[in-house]
């Protein structure tokens, strides 16, 4: 809204200019009669100063009348509202309270639907997709297949547990993962050698040797969290390190980095911009991509 200083500027410039176009018009109208010329010649040519054909002038008088009508009604003049109430925000809410009637009835029946059902429900899996497109895929990718640091969610790994009221809680809630830099405990050597161990875990070429010692070095700093097998915990969004899915990359250089400097994923919550019955679906969705 303005300050009423400005409405009033605005009220004020606008009246008078309507009014000013009015006096305009008719001040300088030219009426009937023996055909006038301005005096002015060129070549031969005189300069007639006839009248303005009258459906122009009332052309004229019907857009200035029509500004006044549409003054009245909508908001236009400073921060007057007009009788008609209409406002920006007011047909946005409008639309949006249509919209969500019309589909309150679908989000209701689907809202209901057991995972199974829902995976089994065509329009379930449409509208669960959409949502995916214009919520997810800018971090998760169209195919919901992920990049670095953003987990595939059509593989077999689920990081934060893999029951549906999991995945309902991962996209509500959000999650924040904490996994500390080791690099100032290990040292280079170390963390060298638990990055090799690592490796042997999923069962990527390695040196046993180092792999060995890495071992010991894995069973004092790092089982509280991925476990003594190396399978993680869902709780903790610590992932299994045993099968080759990685987040982060799997060579030698980059599990390395991520010991030495620690790695924080966070996936933002969604509670705020989707309903429980969009989470709903939308978590059948994805979960569908990885039963498939
Ligand atoms: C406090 C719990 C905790 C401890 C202790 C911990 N981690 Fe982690 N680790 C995590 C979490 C949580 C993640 C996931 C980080 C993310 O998603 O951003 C992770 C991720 C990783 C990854 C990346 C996996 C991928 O898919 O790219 C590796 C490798 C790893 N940890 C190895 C280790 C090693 C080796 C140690 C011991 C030196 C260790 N972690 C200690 C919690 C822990
Ligand atoms: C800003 C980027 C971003 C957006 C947007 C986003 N996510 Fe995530 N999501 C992440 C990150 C990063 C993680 C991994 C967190 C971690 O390191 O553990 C994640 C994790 C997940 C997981 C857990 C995967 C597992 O293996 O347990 C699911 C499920 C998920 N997201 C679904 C969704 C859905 C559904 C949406 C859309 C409503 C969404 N995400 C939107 C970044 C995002």
């Amino acid at each position: 809204m303005m300050s009423s200083a400005w409405s009033w500027f605005v009220i004020i410039g606008t009246v008078v200019s309507l009014v000013a176009m009015l006096w305009l018009l008719f001040a300088n109208r030219t009426t009937g009669g023996e055909e006038k010329t301005t005096g002015h010649t060129w070549d031969g040519i005189e300069e007639l100063d006839s009248p303005l054909p009258m459906w122009w002038v009332w052309g004229f008088v019907i857009t200035i009348v029509f500004a006044a009508i549409y003054l009245v009604y909508y908001p236009g003049l400073g921060n007057v509202e007009g009788v008609g109430n209409w406002s920006s925000q007011g047909q946005h809410d409008a639309e949006i309270a249509a919209h969500e009637d019309r589909f309150a009835p679908l989000y209701d029946r689907l809202g209901a639907l057991s995972e199974a059902e829902l995976i089994a429900d065509r329009s379930a899996m449409q509208v669960g997709r959409r949502l995916f497109l214009n919520n997810c895929a800018t971090c998760h990718g169209i195919g919901a297949t992920g990049s670095f640091g953003f987990p595939d969610l059509t593989d077999a790994e689920w990081i934060w547990g893999d029951d549906f009221n999991a995945v309902k809680a991962t996209i509500m809630n959000g999650r924040q993962a904490v996994m500390a830099p080791w690099g100032a405990a290990l040292g280079d050597q170390g963390v060298t050698e638990v990055a090799t161990y690592v490796r042997s875990l999923a069962g990527l070429e390695h040196d046993a040797d180092v792999a060995e010692a890495g071992k010991a070095r894995f069973n004092i700093f790092c089982v509280a969290c991925h476990g003594a097998d190396g399978k993680g915990n869902p709780m903790l969004g610590a992932p299994n390190l045993t099968n080759d899915l990685w987040l982060y990359g799997s060579s030698i250089e980059e599990i390395s980095f991520t010991v030495r400097n620690g790695r924080s994923g966070y996936m933002p919550a969604f509670n705020d911009l989707l309903s429980e019955q969009q989470v709903h679906i939308l978590a059948g969705y994805v979960r569908s991509l990885s039963a498939e």
